[in-house]
């Protein structure tokens, strides 16, 4: 097996809780997983990449994405930022979109966003259905998901589909189309807001998912208060995604469980929502996560760059607080072990950041500094 060497580290950030931040570091890599932490300049190496000095932190775990759907919402975006409110009905017109794309379209869609994502250094990415919303188009979805990741989400109960019944469609959603889906995914996802599925509906998919050995995720108090985060704990979901509206009741029940608060700040950047308070949960003792969320809809964006700056900027993270959440957190709310930190024995997924530290992705917004990404063990981008 040959050993790549990724040499001549300034600061490498491995979220392992033996190894720290390590300075003059190397990283080794065999196949897919690392195999050493070394002093720089020593390991011997097949293939050696040299970081003159500059930073590596772990890949990023994007853990909350939608990125098999067809068509764009730009100009509903335009009107958003001229004052128009979001709301959940949008979906329907990228569902129209969607179902109109032949396969192969959209799975090209898909594995180009990926490829976006992966560029912007994202080594691991959640990919939810949600824009078919009849069994054979779900179903599809799922399929093409599949192809780009071993976490898939079944999302059937993304909002009503235009012109059907809820509660028969709550029913289609737990039978047939669940049976279809499950195959392909490891979660089950609700959203759980007014205007898509209110807590009874979700529970019963939620619940369903489960019995079909899907794992629960959340969508939870996106638009305003609501019951999702108590639903999420509740039923022990591994994630409640959003969480801009959070009680002190809600806090506390998140603190109190194994459920992740995954926050989505392109989101609220997105749809003028305000931005929720990180601070105020890390404080609490909640366990958080961020993702970008990628959809045409409410966060047309790869780049978890953008979301911790606004993490920093706007929800009272620290630098260090926003990359952990966007790389060791995001794997927590996927429940892996084996991503978000670079240690002997995990997957070999990490970003060479063109910056000595990774406060820069904050200090330097909007600028591309990811300059190279590895994936498994795989160089799979670089601007070099
Ligand atoms: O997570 N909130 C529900 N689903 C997506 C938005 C989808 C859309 O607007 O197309 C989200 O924000």
């Amino acid at each position: 097996m040959s050993t790549l060497v990724v040499d001549n580290i300034g600061l490498l950030v491995t979220h392992d809780a033996e190894l720290g931040d390590v300075c003059d570091a190397a990283l080794v890599i065999e196949g897919e997983h690392v195999v050493a932490i070394e002093r720089a300049g020593r390991a011997a190496a097949d293939e050696r990449i040299d970081a003159a000095g500059r930073c590596v932190i772990p890949g990023f775990v994007d853990s909350h994405t939608h990125l098999v759907f067809a068509g764009e919402r730009g100009d509903e975006f335009a009107a958003r930022m001229a004052g128009a409110p979001y709301a959940a009905g949008g979906i329907r017109a990228t569902v129209a979109a969607t179902r109109a794309a032949s396969t192969a379209e959209l799975h090209a869609l898909a594995h180009d966003r990926r490829r976006e994502a992966l560029r912007a250094g994202i080594t691991h990415v959640e990919v939810k259905s949600g824009y078919g919303l009849d069994v054979a188009n779900e179903q599809r979805s799922c399929a093409i998901a599949a192809t780009l990741t071993d976490d898939v989400t079944f999302l059937g109960a993304h909002v009503v589909p235009e012109g059907a019944d809820a509660d028969e469609y709550v029913a289609l959603v737990c039978g047939a189309m669940l049976a279809a889906c499950a195959p392909h995914a490891r979660w089950v996802d609700a959203f759980c807001e007014a205007g898509a599925f209110d807590a009874e509906q979700s529970r019963a998919v939620l619940t369903a998912g489960r019995a079909a050995g899907l794992v629960p995720r959340i969508h939870a108090n996106q638009l305003g208060h609501g019951p999702g985060v108590q639903l999420a704990v509740e039923l022990g979901a591994a994630s409640a995604d959003h969480c801009t509206y959070l009680s002190d009741a809600d806090i506390d029940a998140l603190a109190g469980s194994d459920t992740v608060a995954t926050f989505l700040p392109a989101t609220d950047f997105s749809t003028r929502q305000p931005y929720p308070d990180a601070r105020r949960a890390i404080d609490a003792g909640v366990r958080v996560a961020i993702a970008t969320n990628c959809n045409p809809g409410s966060s047309y964006t790869t780049s978890m760059a953008f979301c911790i700056a606004l993490a920093v900027r706007d929800m009272r993270m620290t630098a260090a607080e926003a990359v952990e959440a966007a790389t060791l957190g995001g794997a927590r709310a996927l429940r892996r072990t084996d991503i978000g930190h670079l240690a002997p024995g995990a997957r070999a997924d990490a970003v060479l950041l063109d910056a000595p530290s990774p406060a820069h992705l904050v200090y330097r917004p909007g600028v591309p500094l990811v300059a190279t990404t590895i994936a498994r063990g795989t160089i799979t981008a670089s601007l070099a």
